[in-house]
């Protein structure tokens, strides 16, 4: 029986967080282009597919052409926002561009109850979540209405023969009252799936997924300190033990005594052995004057399965590289399997060398960020480690405008590790998803103890986010703000001034590279 939920991606910026929806509800989801085949789907045999949202017009550019295969494989379906529209399209319905764009909040009524309403009522009204200015004006042949909004006739529709269901609003999305409920019904009542994607299952697939491709082989695992090398590498230590060795790199572009901090807790807390490689000179040698910020990320990523290489050869018998890749990793950096722009080439899957000799173990690399922390927690990591915020691969270097030097990579490890401090301090830390602070290469003019200053500006940032492909800024109050920002000027040498960024994401990144 098929247990498995195939999303195929239009462009749509929520697009991973349906597929989070799906896993959180049990059920494993995964995310495919809008190119898939006929062999790919029949290898898949998914339970249901659901087809995102698109910033395209369904009118105005006919680029996507629903394949007759999928909508003739009798498997449920749900569009989405754009998905609708171009369900709409396929079945002789028309789309129309509306006048009054609908961004945001709307709320939708329930005109007919359905197996995707279940335990909702007919008439009820709930706010959902809009992004569109296409609108299906007349209906599918062989559709029924199931909803409408102020602004558009047709909300949702379904053909209960063809088990194909439709939503103008965003299910997945948290301000869509109901939303959770709605994915629910059509992985449970629609599709039957069965809840079969428990922490107790993930980790015992992947420690049988790790056995079968290690066999008796050795394996290095490059460990970075944060959540994901490290719930790699107790992964790997419960699944293949003695035949692990885990290399922890010194870049050089840490952050303050993180170094000290990863040999305690990996080789003291978790008992797993640990060698670490002092790199810091090559790392700072071939990143001298570069200032792009993806030739940067390539060089870094590069000379990281160099060294990695090097040390293998040193250890004799290793055949794998163990990497923590993680599922937003793999489909942001690849442009061939999501029709999404590549922003950022993530280093530990963009920057790989073609003719890397080892074969790479990537025993997270479906899963998302909070279900990674969720296995961490079961293995029994603690706690601080597991709720760590996230820090890049290419680490500092990547937070550094311009070209990187000692000078700048000290000044600001000690300007984040006091933004840190205080966070913590003031009980904040948990409540942000992400905080850091990024060195400016421009010099500002200040006055310190009667004498004029001309030093480095550097920013900090703060975000929340549920998945980290969205973020809002979070609001840190102004005293504290103010306390950070003068603990930084006085006790930091180099630092004149200090700004706080305040752009979201979209339109920023979190990064500032
Ligand atoms: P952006 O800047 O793309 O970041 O909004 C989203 C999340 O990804 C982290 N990030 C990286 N993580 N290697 C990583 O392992 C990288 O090259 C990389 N670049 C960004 C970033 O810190 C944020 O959590």
């Amino acid at each position: 029986m098929p247990n498995l939920i195939l999303i195929i991606d239009f462009g749509s910026q929520y697009t991973q967080l349906i597929a989070r929806r799906v896993r959180e509800s049990g059920v494993y989801s995964v995310v495919r282009s809008n190119k898939i085949n006929k062999k790919e789907l029949l290898e898949l045999n998914p339970a249901g597919i659901i087809l995102s949202g698109g910033p395209d017009s369904i009118i105005s550019d006919k680029k996507y052409q629903l394949s007759k295969n999928i909508l003739d494989s009798n498997i449920p379906i749900l569009g989405i926002c754009y998905g609708m529209q171009l369900i709409t399209d396929f079945f002789k319905g028309k789309v129309q561009t509306s006048r009054k764009k609908e961004f945001g909040h709307s709320v939708f009524k329930i005109s007919k109850t359905s197996k995707l309403f279940y335990r909702l009522k007919k008439d009820q009204e709930f706010n959902v979540w809009m992004s569109h200015s296409d609108k299906v004006i007349r209906l599918p042949i062989g559709f029924k209405s199931l909803g409408c909004s102020s602004n558009t006739k047709f909300a949702a529709m379904y053909n209960s023969e063809k088990k194909i269901y439709c939503l103008q609003f965003h299910p997945e999305v948290t301000h869509t009252v109901n939303g959770k409920k709605i994915i629910e019904n059509f992985l449970f009542r629609i599709c039957n799936c069965k809840k079969t994607w428990t922490t107790k299952n993930i980790i015992n697939d992947i420690i049988t997924n790790i056995k079968k491709q290690v066999s008796d082989k050795r394996v290095i695992l490059a460990l970075s300190g944060g959540v994901d090398s490290t719930v790699v590498a107790a992964l790997l230590n419960k699944a293949i033990d003695r035949k692990l060795t885990c290399i922890f790199i010194n870049t050089g572009l840490m952050r303050k005594n993180e170094v000290k901090e990863v040999k305690e807790n990996i080789s003291k807390k978790l008992g797993i052995k640990l060698i670490t490689i002092e790199a810091s000179t090559i790392f700072f040698n071939k990143l001298k004057n570069i200032k792009d910020p993806e030739s940067k990320r390539k060089i870094i990523g590069k000379t990281f399965i160099r060294i990695f290489e090097k040390e293998a050869k040193k250890l004799k018998n290793i055949d794998f590289l163990a990497q923590g890749t993680i599922y937003p990793d793999v489909i942001e950096s690849s442009s061939k399997d999501s029709k999404s722009d590549v922003i950022k080439s993530h280093h530990n899957v963009g920057g790989l060398p073609k003719d890397m000799k080892l074969k790479l173990v990537e025993p997270i690399r479906l899963l998302f960020k909070d279900e990674v922390r969720k296995i961490g927690k079961s293995l029994g990591i603690p706690a601080s480690l597991i709720e760590r915020h996230p820090f890049p691969g290419p680490g500092l270097a990547v937070r550094i405008i311009g070209d990187i030097t000692e000078v700048k990579v000290r000044i600001l490890q000690d300007v984040d590790s006091i933004f840190i401090e205080e966070l913590k301090t003031h009980n904040l830390y948990n409540k942000i998803s992400q905080a850091l602070a990024v060195f400016l290469p421009i010099k500002s003019v200040g006055v310190m103890g009667d004498q004029r200053q001309y030093n480095y500006v550097v920013a900090l940032r703060a975000v929340k986010t549920i998945d980290f492909m969205t973020a809002t800024v979070s609001e840190i109050p102004y005293n504290i703000l103010n306390k950070i920002s003068t603990r930084i000027v006085n006790e930091v040498d180099g630092v004149a001034r200090v700004v706080y960024d305040i752009t979201s994401k979209p339109p920023g990144t979190i990064e500032w590279e």
